[in-house]
């Protein structure tokens, strides 16, 4: 069989996963409105691709204060609860595993989605540069616009940031999540107060190494305290440098996180890498070392073909692999790795917002046949 190591099963936390293919997490910008609400389309998304060892849903925030983008899907309202519950349930259907991946975008946003016509919130005020988030306007067209000049957080409101995701993880283990995954990557909030270029911090909370990790270790020891840590993971991005973020020791501070993360006992570490969203591709040294760092699984993401994904659950760089466009693109894509079949290629243009087309209307193998 090809890619049989991919294709084996691995357990991950408390979850015995049947294959290590694991779906990224990708924004789709699909939830109904008002109210950032998962609908029966987004539900009828994920079924498709229940086939996966793990789905990790698109981003979700944690609060009206998290988000960044129209239409993304929130976990902080009743019904945006009971509309991950009917996702959860149809993934669970098709005997699939889901995880939620939780989200504060911090300063990647812009005043139009904020509560109230509030500012942004970020670790220092600085703005985001080169940034642009898909907004509403006041005049009801959309459109891209410049990320805002954030206000800083006092450090008298960071418990109310770790709150956030707390009651964020009650709502994602009632609607019946398997793992919930802290979305610490790409230059958002939890990114923006580990960087040294986002962080300018003087309180316990910026400074050295150990103070800009505090926040991300603050949340996901609480996570875990709802969730049980062998049902969290934690998404990172150490060389990213998109959404204006620069990190001068952003390897270092990683794993010095994996180190918090394994005394948590956090269930897995999913590395976004730098091949797809810019900086410098990750060393094979800094790998060993986070292997040595962190004793739970290692789910790596970023431009993997099945071939290269199994030669490196091999080498041992990683125990899954996540798929991200190749998975938006083909519904049954464990299926097609087993019988090595050809992938639909992604269409960009319906990446980002829209219905079901270039979202539910990817044809799997057996109906490729059908119009
Ligand atoms: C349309 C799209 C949406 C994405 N949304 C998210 C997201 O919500 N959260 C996240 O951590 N990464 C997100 N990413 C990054 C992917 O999870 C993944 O890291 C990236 O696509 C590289 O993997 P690939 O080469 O297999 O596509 C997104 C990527 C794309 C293309």
């Amino acid at each position: 069989m090809p890619y049989d190591t991919l294709l084996s099963p691995v357990t991950i936390g408390n979850l015995q996963l049947p294959n290590r293919v694991v779906m990224a997490p990708l924004t789709r910008n699909r939830a109904s409105q008002p109210g950032d609400v998962p609908s029966e389309m987004n539900a009828h998304y994920y079924a498709q691709r229940a086939g996966a060892g793990l789905i990790v849903t698109e981003a979700t925030q944690v609060s009206r204060q998290g988000q960044g983008y129209f239409a993304t899907p929130g976990i902080y309202s009743d019904p945006q609860e009971a509309g991950w519950r009917a996702v959860v349930g149809a993934v669970h259907a098709r005997h699939g595993r889901i995880a939620s991946q939780l989200w504060h975008v911090g300063r990647v946003s812009h005043r139009l989605l904020q509560e109230g016509g509030a500012p942004p919130v970020a670790p220092s005020a600085m703005r985001a540069a080169d940034t642009q988030v898909f907004v509403k306007r006041d005049d009801g067209t959309f459109g891209m616009i410049d990320a805002d000049e954030p206000r800083a957080l006092e450090t008298a409101e960071l418990p109310g940031i770790v709150l956030q995701f707390v009651d964020a993880a009650h709502r994602a283990k009632r609607a019946g999540f398997d793992m919930i995954e802290v979305h610490a990557a790409n230059g958002y909030l939890l990114h923006q107060f580990m960087a040294t270029g986002a962080n300018h911090r003087t309180d316990d909370y910026g400074g050295g190494i150990e103070n800009r990790v505090r926040l991300t270790v603050d949340v996901l020891e609480a996570v875990s305290g709802v969730m049980g840590a062998n049902r969290v993971g934690i998404r990172i991005s150490p060389n990213f440098t998109g959404f204006g973020l620069q990190d001068d020791e952003g390897e270092t501070s990683s794993l010095h996180l994996a180190r918090e993360l394994k005394r948590i006992g956090v269930a897995y570490l999913h590395l976004a890498e730098a091949d797809w969203a810019g900086g410098a591709p990750l060393s094979d040294d800094y790998r060993r070392a986070l292997r040595q760092a962190f004793d739970g699984a290692i789910i790596v993401c970023g431009e993997y073909t099945a071939e290269e994904a199994n030669a490196r659950i091999e080498r041992g760089g990683a125990d899954a692999v996540a798929f991200g466009r190749a998975y938006l693109a083909n519904p049954d894509l464990v299926e097609r790795f087993r019988k090595d079949a050809p992938l639909n290629a992604p269409d960009e243009a319906t990446f980002y917002g829209g219905g079901e087309k270039g979202y539910t209307d990817y044809p799997a193998l057996d109906d490729a046949g059908r119009g």
